[in-house]
């Protein structure tokens, strides 16, 4: 998996999916720059996630709200004094760590003893071996088993009390060493906020510190009002908006899993208190049909429920998908009860309640909210569609992507370079390029093309060759089968279109 991973990054550099941020002086910690085949997926996934949102769902709406908002928001969201991490210094290695990951990992280490017993007693006892039974009575297996939960017991105590001195205790106990230097000489643990903060207005007019948006969702909230007077909403509904995000993150790392800048889909439903579990079940199953439309291996998307709730919310599942790096948050669905809109009522001193019609009264509404990283759905989409495959005595790599999230719809392409061939081929492109994102291609041999093409995921190539003259008929290859199929030019659009239409996805929700 470890080598799925490198791949998936050289891929993503070497075809123009992904770029290290400002590469020529050396990148930049955890950002990222989406290169031209990048761009093209990204906005692919984003206008179907928007369409899936605001256009099946007539009680769904999207806004646009900006990166900077009142330093205020903050305050009542909770995040000026709250959006932390707890990290801690090795002061031979100078390198910082986030102290809950640093244990986690060390959790990880014994998760990863156990399973090395099971799978050696896996070998030894071959079909009579039950795994159950081994792990309640093997001694090493226990072990390492009530370690792990003595351990994983106090540092959820520890981060939840804001024990912070028990925290470094915690790690020097476990005999935990900074991985670059070995050793243990740690600092004590602080809490550090994620919040990247800026100046407002010039220095000389009094400047104001305000923070660069660590959620979209603050903007959908404090646009409640707005939304649900122009809109004459009725509960329930919903508001919708990708954008931005920043967060100052200690431990970035795992490519674009984990950034610094990245961007966000969040939908925030507004119901009547007491309704929520209802509408939290509902979009829990709506969400997971959007993940699976794509048509990869369910199998690589789970639940993860949380056991201990934010003192907000009443309900919150993840979706883990099984990235090269393991099962990991995708997107969380969260019932957050009225917490957001009143502590904004409160701090604001206005009012953001619904007036109920039918029961006569005014409420704080209910929310459920759906949040998902656009970065991480990308890497889930590389992830899941990249394949390597033997074709004759070549390998090939192609990216399995949905034809309509593709990048590239198709390539056109003369056969050869002469005889009248770049023009027929130009002439489809010029026709075809009113409703699809094409690429016209004529260097090197066909095959090279065709691999070119799987590189980048365009799941369908239409071919020029000299019977094209004669009887106006192309060859048509797809990406997955490699099958190929004479076609009459004119079929070429229609083809394609009803293939590529994001409507075959839509419909499957
Ligand atoms: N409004 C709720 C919220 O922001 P979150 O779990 O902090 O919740 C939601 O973030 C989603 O945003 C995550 O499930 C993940 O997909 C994405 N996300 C969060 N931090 C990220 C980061 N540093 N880099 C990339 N994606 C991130």
């Amino acid at each position: 998996m470890e080598d799925l991973f490198k791949k998936l990054i050289s891929h993503s550099k070497e075809y123009g999916f992904i770029f290290q941020s400002s590469e020529i002086y050396d990148g930049l910690s955890a950002v990222y720059d989406y290169g031209q085949y990048g761009a093209a997926l990204k906005n692919n996934i984003r206008d179907y996630w928007w369409k899936a949102m605001t256009q099946l769902n007539e009680e769904v709406v999207g806004i646009d709200s900006a990166i900077f908002m009142h330093p205020m928001v903050w305050k009542a969201s909770g995040h000026v004094d709250a959006f932390n991490d707890p990290l801690i210094d090795n002061k031979d290695s100078k390198k910082r760590y986030r102290a809950d990951v640093l244990i986690e990992e060390h959790i990880e280490k014994m998760q990863q003893k156990i399973n090395k017993e099971v799978e050696k007693a896996r070998k030894r006892f071959g079909d009579a071996f039950d795994e159950k039974q081994f792990c309640e009575t093997n001694p090493r297996v226990l072990k390492y088993s009530e370690k792990i939960k003595d351990v994983t017991e106090k540092m959820v105590d520890y981060l939840d009390n804001n024990k912070l001195d028990d925290l470094k205790i915690l790690i020097e106990e476990e005999g935990i060493v900074c991985p670059i230097s070995g050793s243990r000489n740690w600092t004590d643990v602080r809490q550090f906020n994620l919040m990247f903060d800026t100046k407002l207005g010039s220095l000389a007019e009094g400047s104001n510190t305000i923070y660069l948006r660590p959620e979209t969702a603050q903007g959908i909230f404090v646009n409640y009002l707005n939304v649900q007077k122009t809109g004459r909403m009725k509960l329930p509904f919903g508001i919708a908006q990708t954008g931005k995000a920043f967060r100052n993150e200690i431990v970035a790392r795992q490519f674009i899993f984990r950034m610094r800048e990245f961007e966000q889909m969040e939908m925030q439903y507004f119901v009547k208190p007491g309704t929520e579990k209802e509408w939290f079940e509902l979009w829990r199953e709506r969400r997971m049909n959007w993940h699976n439309s794509f048509g990869f291996d369910a199998n690589k998307f789970r639940w993860h429920k949380h056991d201990k709730l934010a003192h907000y919310a009443n309900a919150a599942y993840d979706i883990e998908f099984e990235f090269p790096f393991g099962f990991k948050e995708l997107e969380g669905i969260h019932s957050r009860t009225d917490f957001d809109l009143k502590q904004h009522q409160e701090f604001s001193g206005k009012k953001l309640q619904f007036f109920d019609l039918e029961a006569g009264e005014s409420y704080v509404p209910y929310v459920v909210e759906t949040s998902i990283g656009l970065d991480r759905t990308f890497l889930m989409i590389l992830t899941a569609a990249y394949c390597e495959e033997t074709v004759g005595n070549e390998e090939r790599v192609v990216l399995k992507i949905p034809a309509p999230i593709a990048p590239i719809k198709a390539a056109i392409m003369p056969l050869v370079k002469k005889d009248g061939l770049p023009e027929i081929a130009r002439e489809i492109i010029n026709e075809l390029k009113f409703d699809l994102t094409c690429q016209y291609d004529e260097k090197d041999s066909i095959g090279r093309r065709y691999r070119r093409q799987d590189a980048i995921g365009t799941p369908f190539c239409i071919t020029v060759d000299h019977q094209t003259i004669e009887d106006k008929t192309v060859t048509i290859r797809y990406r997955d089968s490699m099958e190929q199929e004479r076609i009459p030019i004119e079929k070429v659009s229609k083809i394609v279109r009803e293939k590529a239409d994001i409507r075959n996805l839509l419909k499957k929700l």
